[in-house]
């Protein structure tokens, strides 16, 4: 302990003070003293210091300032006593200060600390969230109902559990008959009901009862003549939709796949109205540098029927890999409306006439961005999928 602080045991008359003078000296002894610690405690901010502080100089049971009361003031002479309450007042009203100044910095401190924390650091570089792209299947779908909108066609979508009569029978495919053969798919355990709208059987067939399985489509084709029942030429319509086949999967089958048909049906539909369509559209689509041809083929819905094709989009026609050195790939089936089709849908086939076409997506999707294999679609790679945001 310095000697000062010795000081303080001792009584004023023991220290030979016996004037103002000397009592004002004393005290002005202890403030230097005071000094140091208190530049220390402004400059550290620290609340155990703070507490050690307050113990040593205003601690009630032997603090410094209740010695003084204790050995200079109590037993001063009476002359003295005045000054020295003074001092002592004034010693204690800045000690007191000093520490409430200081419990106030340290409150501070502390709260500031506190908000650095829990403030946000806008310099931070962000949270990327990855966007979702749409599918390419989606994408074409898109892109062909843009095209045939544009041409007054509406959209129209229906059920993928069907019955046979709309799968097969109306669209001139009797029982038996071998184009059922590549159209082999799943058939449901499931009777058919009232929620499936419509007939399960030609209402002449014979010996077939209501009772027949439902099957998952194999073609958006049903949809021709659920929408001719329904309503009275013209019809303008394209059905988007999933079909299913009893295929095993490859790089060009699977189970599942999408169509999109077409139907139009009016008086004077001729099959330059028809060519016209299908050339617009494969221009729309595949730019107007694709040329179109129209090949003879079969389906038992079209007469006569075709399959569209377009010179090879990855070699512009001159013969490649894809298009097995022919510059041409085949793009849809499509044809004129069967008369027979009009018979299971009371249209007067004499009046009405029509085109009809059926296009596979996963196979206009591959032309249009060269993608070498169907089961990319469904695997739900991000690595493919982002190509195509
Ligand atoms: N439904 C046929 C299929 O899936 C495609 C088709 C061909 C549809 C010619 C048509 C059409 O409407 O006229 O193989």
């Amino acid at each position: 302990m310095s000697e000062t602080f010795q000081k303080i045991e001792k009584t004023l008359h023991q220290l030979g003070v016996g004037s103002n003078d000397d009592v004002s000296a004393l005290f002005a002894e202890l403030r230097e003293q005071f000094k140091e610690q208190e530049a220390l405690l402004r400059k550290e901010n620290d609340p155990v210091n703070l507490q050690i502080f307050w113990t040593s100089w205003l601690g009630r049971k032997s603090g410094v300032l209740t010695r003084i009361t204790e050995n200079w003031l109590k037993p001063s002479p009476p002359e003295l006593k005045r000054i020295v309450g003074q001092e002592l007042n004034s010693l204690k009203a800045h000690m007191e200060t000093v520490h409430s100044e200081q419990l106030a910095a340290i409150e501070t401190a502390a709260e500031q600390t506190a908000l650095a924390r829990g403030r946000e650091d806008l310099s931070l570089p962000g949270v990327v969230r990855p966007l979702g792209s749409r599918h390419p299947l989606r994408q074409t779908f898109e892109e062909i109902e843009r095209i045939f909108l544009s041409l007054g066609y509406s959209v129209v979508a229906g059920p993928e559990m069907e019955t046979p009569y709309y799968n097969f029978e109306a669209l001139n495919i009797p029982e038996h008959h071998p184009a059922r053969d590549n159209m082999d798919t799943f058939y449901m355990a499931a009777p058919f009901t009232e929620s499936i709208q419509g007939k399960p059987f030609a209402e002449n067939a014979q010996g077939k009862s209501a009772a027949a399985p439902l099957l998952l489509r194999t073609h958006t084709s049903p949809m021709q003549v659920r929408t001719m029942e329904k309503q009275q030429p013209p019809v303008r319509i394209i059905v988007p939709g999933k079909v299913y086949r009893r295929d095993n999967p490859d790089a060009t089958h699977g189970f599942m796949f999408h169509q999109i048909e077409g139907l139009a049906v009016d008086t004077d539909i001729t099959f330059c109205d028809f060519k016209g369509t299908v050339e617009y559209f494969v221009s729309e689509f595949l730019g107007p540098k694709v040329k179109t041809r129209l090949r003879p083929s079969y389906f038992p819905f079209t007469e006569p029927s075709v399959e569209v094709d377009a010179t090879c989009v990855f070699c512009d026609g001159k013969g490649c890999n894809v298009c097995k050195q022919s510059g041409w790939i085949e793009l849809f089936g499509a044809g004129m409306v069967d008369p027979a089709v009009y018979g299971f849908v009371n249209y007067d086939a004499k009046k009405y006439s029509g085109f009809a076409f059926g296009m596979g997506v996963e196979r206009l999707t591959q032309l249009k961005y060269n993608i070498n294999d169907l089961q990319l679609y469904f695997q739900n790679d991000v690595r493919f999928l982002r190509q195509f945001a």
